[in-house]
């Protein structure tokens, strides 16, 4: 029942729809025997390999190092099974702790009385063995449990990452309907584009498309703003394989050539939160972001378009969505020769409003909404 984790065995968790971008992001991340398992990828690395796509992935949440796997019928059966794992080895009693518990499909129905359950499990262990128990700290703790119980099933794992890899620090400001950082990635990275052309967002927002596209094309690494991981509450953390891993993901970056990437939005809020999250990451200098309504641009053409308008299910109604959306397939169609566009659309119905055949479509999950992103090929 017990399996102390140390065949270097992780587990990645990917948003829906993200599992295949993930499993090859990590294999070119150094990743081997990657496979998609479940919401996520699995895959084997070793020190350095874990760091480097804590560090670098684009595409994942986070990882996980499980440590235990066991039915689980019972919050009694949780306790004694997570009472029986060898804490000790994976947590000093000086460091701190937080249990973060995800519970579904299952018997036990209440995360947050199971998380509970799994804390007194660890600090009854330590104080019945020394006396001496690790603190919580729910905030920031040095160590992040993460417990899942599906279909009855429990596994308790380390949070290498330490909190979602999404969060990667930039976004200071946001607007109302701003797109999680690793589904920007994703339409980035779907988009194909390398920097052989502009690459412009009509629609920006709080900017979120324009920064995983600028450190995207400067190999910026993902969590260069992250000053501390899960991994290095592990037992065997090394801080030299760290310091070098950083440093050979640091070395790897490039400057952005000017009017590369732009980008636009009718509402000024938007635009100042996109100016003000782009000025958090070095060398977005060049990165322009003009207050326009897309109807009042003279024409994109020539260039890789990526963009998620309003769609009607967050912001604003359904009849201006499917407007908004005819408008555009109009300006696409008019203005922006010689350009593809990348479109992500909350429904099928918006889709097919843009009035422009697609060259093909993706399903990508928004939070909870199934979306469509649009490959429009505009001749
Ligand atoms: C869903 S949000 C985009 C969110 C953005 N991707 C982000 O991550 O923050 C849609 C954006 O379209 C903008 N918008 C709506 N109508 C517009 C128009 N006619 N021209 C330009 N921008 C418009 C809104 O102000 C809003 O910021």
């Amino acid at each position: 029942m017990f399996a102390y984790q140390q065949d270097g065995r992780y587990f990645a968790q990917a948003a829906r729809g993200l599992e295949e971008l993930a499993r090859i992001e990590l294999a070119e991340l150094g990743g081997r025997d990657v496979e998609i398992s479940g919401s996520g990828v699995q895959f084997l690395a070793d020190a350095a390999g874990l760091c480097r796509v804590n560090h670098r992935s684009r595409l994942v949440s986070r990882v996980l190092a499980p440590l235990a796997a066991f039915s689980c019928f019972s919050e009694q059966a949780l306790y004694d099974a997570a009472r029986a794992i060898e804490w000790e080895k994976v947590l000093a009693p000086e460091r701190t702790f937080a249990v973060f518990a995800h519970v579904g499909e299952s018997r036990i129905t209440h995360s947050h009385y199971a998380a509970l359950r799994l804390k007194d499990a660890v600090a009854d262990r330590f104080r019945e063995r020394s006396g001496r128990r690790p603190d919580v700290d729910t905030e920031h703790p040095d160590a992040w449990i993460h417990l899942s119980v599906r279909d009855d099933r429990a596994v308790v794992s380390l949070d290498t990452s330490g909190g979602s890899l999404h969060r990667r620090g930039y976004r200071q400001q946001s607007v109302a309907a701003p797109l999680q950082e690793t589904l920007a990635a994703a339409i980035v990275r779907l988009s194909g584009w390398q920097g052989e052309r502009p690459l412009v967002d009509p629609f920006c927002g709080s900017g979120t498309l324009l920064a995983e596209a600028f450190m995207h094309f400067c190999r910026v690494p993902s969590a260069f703003k992250r000053n501390k991981f899960g991994f290095e509450a592990l037992p065997d953390f090394d801080p030299r394989i760290w310091e070098e891993v950083r440093r050979e993901g640091e070395a790897m970056t490039r400057e952005l050539p000017e009017g590369l990437i732009r980008g636009s939005d009718l509402d000024r809020q938007s635009v100042a939160a996109a100016r003000a999250n782009l000025r958090e990451i070095p060398g977005t200098r060049g990165v322009a972001v003009e207050r326009k309504d897309f109807r009042e641009l003279p024409g994109i053409p020539g260039a890789t378009i990526v963009c998620n308008p309003p769609y009607g299910v967050r912001v604003g109604e359904a009849q201006g969505a499917r407007l908004l959306f005819k408008e555009f397939g109009d300006f696409l169609k008019r203005r922006c020769q010689g350009s593809t566009a990348y479109v992500l659309c909350g429904n099928l119905e918006l889709a097919a409003a843009i009035g422009l055949k697609p060259a093909r479509r993706f399903v990508l999950f928004n939070g909870p909404i199934e979306c469509r992103l649009l490959k429009i090929e505009i001749y």
